[in-house]
């Protein structure tokens, strides 16, 4: 059975431990840290109140990101073709589809919070989850991260400077990428509230940035208005498939930057708690938004074949600057830039926050050193805390209603996961040096689909090991094989296509394991129950405290 440290902290908030996917491992043990009553403004009473199309537009929020603005260069290199690259898309959209619906299964068998790690751990025993969380804190949310950071980058130099920046360094992209980090970390160390309520905002941007493509799109191939592209775009001419790659590494590649727009369907299980009709909204909104995502990103590169030539997509991580620049001038090139960016700075900030409880609640769990499950300053960040304790009362210069605004779902200032998001910040800093978004995006889809590939195989055993687990919703046994004889092939041609990254992703499995087995795993009896301890009466404190702050 699944034994945690996180377990108790569904009892005590029983309904507020899974957000909208921000809650990555397991309910943080504050109330004050818990994300979900951030979002709701902080209302413990947690209102089972989303309907279908609550259901359907978060998900499609958590997939859409930098990905259908970055990845088509990369797919259209590797698949060779534009019928190639339509088809690695559908690909690609179908795997996530039957991986949603795999983790949907899972999520009802398995009912607790902490997605994967759980899953893992109660199929495979506690190594695969703690493997599970070491990869999520060194590589995954990381390398994400640092990917979503340099379009970022790219993006905003490419709207200050204009469409034509192409050749501009790419160290000033990285310097961007690098400031838009530590800002988007600053912004979520000094207050849970000021991280989320930026999260909102940037919501409604990438939504923007996408259907203004497809749409555009649409008009540009029902208006016959068409790029008439030199000799190398022949394919208009001779056929969809013309110059298709024959390699199939070549097309793992591809569907490894095809795998990154869709990447985000893993979390669909956090929006299950909030359903009033989970078992039948559920699996209505994952056989609906998948499907709604595959065609608005297949519509998506539809307009980019019809209106860029092939040679600009293939050399282009910034495609949507081109496409506004190819169908407006330099006023399009501008708002796209814009409207992707700031969808980057918004995803950005979400994996920052999700990143930050993570840690923390690795450290908490005594997977990660202790100082990552603490919160604030240390010691001496008493006074600040107090500070803004009395801030709006006679104590205090800091006006009430700036607090309030600020930290009505936090306890003060700086009374966040300081010390994990650090460590996250600093892990994305070197992939952004060292990386590049090519190679990231393949060293996370090698890592990423190494965990989705052992969780649905997990769902397969446990239809055989535990036929009679209750389960609310079951997909068609097909549906996981389907998957995983999918990232199977990936996974398996990973090492013909891009060794390094994927040396690199298992030496730190290896590394994970050793860890597990010559320390972590062997300390694990004892310092469980002591982690248990500190952790309920941290719950205890935080509670009175934010109950005070309430109040
Ligand atoms: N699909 C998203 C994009 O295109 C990536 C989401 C990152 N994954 C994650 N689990 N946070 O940018």
């Amino acid at each position: 059975s699944v034994s945690s440290a996180f377990d108790f902290a569904p009892n005590l908030f029983p309904l507020s431990s899974t957000a909208q996917g921000y809650t990555a491992l397991g309910a943080p043990s504050n109330p004050a840290l818990d994300p979900s009553n951030a979002l709701n403004g902080g209302s413990l009473e947690k209102n089972k109140s989303l309907t279908y199309l609550n259901g359907l537009s978060l998900v499609i929020g958590l997939i859409i990101g930098s990905g259908i603005f970055s990845s088509p260069s990369q797919v259209n290199r590797n698949a060779g073709s534009p019928g190639a690259s339509l088809l690695v898309w559908v690909v690609a959209g179908v795997l996530a589809w039957t991986g949603a619906a795999s983790y949907a299964e899972l999520g009802g068998a398995i009912p607790l919070n902490g997605g994967a790690q759980v899953y893992l751990s109660h199929i495979f025993g506690e190594w695969a989850g703690f493997l599970f969380t070491w990869c999520a804190v060194v590589v995954l949310k990381p390398g994400s991260a640092a990917i979503i950071a340099i379009i970022f980058g790219e993006y905003i130099v490419r709207a200050i400077v204009g469409a034509e920046a192409a050749e501009a360094s790419t160290w000033i992209d990285k310097g961007i990428a690098l400031a838009g980090l530590v800002l988007v970390t600053l912004l979520n160390c000094v207050s849970t509230k000021l991280g989320t309520r930026s999260a909102d905002v940037f919501m409604f941007l990438k939504f923007f940035a996408l259907i203004g493509v497809t749409v555009i799109g649409i008009v540009v191939a029902a208006t016959g208005f068409s790029y008439n592209g030199p000799a190398n775009d022949d394919w208009k001419k001779q056929g969809w498939f013309e110059g298709t790659s024959t390699d199939v590494s070549n097309w793992a590649v591809a569907l490894y930057a095809g795998l990154w727009a869709f990447d985000g369907w893993d979390n669909v299980n956090y929006v299950t708690a909030e359903f009033k009709n989970p078992t039948r909204d559920l699996p209505r909104v994952i056989h609906t938004s998948l499907p709604l995502v595959i065609l608005c990103y297949v519509l998506a590169n539809i307009a980019y074949f019809l209106v860029l030539p092939t040679s600009l997509i293939e050399s282009s991580n910034t495609i949507a600057v081109a496409f506004g620049h190819q169908v407006f001038g330099p006023i399009g090139s501008l708002i796209l830039a814009l409207l992707v960016s700031g969808s980057c700075f918004g995803a950005l900030n979400a994996t920052t926050f999700t990143s930050g409880r993570l840690v923390y609640a690795a450290g908490k769990e005594g997977y990660f050193p202790e100082i990552f499950g603490t919160i604030g300053l240390g010691k001496s960040h008493r006074a600040i805390r107090l500070h803004s304790i009395n801030a709006g009362t006679s104590k205090s210069r800091i006006p009430k209603k700036m607090v309030d605004w600020f930290a009505d779902a936090d306890a003060g200032f700086f009374f966040t996961p300081i010390a994990a998001m650090t460590l996250n910040a600093l892990l994305t800093a070197v992939y952004i040096f060292i990386g590049s978004f090519d190679t990231l995006v393949t060293f996370y889809g090698v890592a990423g689909y190494s965990f989705y590939f052992l969780t649905v195989l997990g769902l397969i055993i446990l239809r055989v090991k535990e036929p009679d687990l209750e389960r609310p919703y079951k997909t068609w046994i097909t549906t996981p094989i389907i998957f995983c004889c999918v990232s199977l092939f990936l996974l398996s041609r990973a090492v013909f296509a891009e060794p390094v990254q994927t040396l690199l992703v298992v030496a730190f499995m290896v590394a994970g394991l050793v860890i597990w087995f010559a320390w972590v795993g062997r300390k694990r009896g004892k310092e469980r129950s002591r982690f248990r301890k500190v952790g309920e009466q941290d719950e205890k404190i935080g509670w009175r405290f934010w109950k005070r702050w309430r109040s």
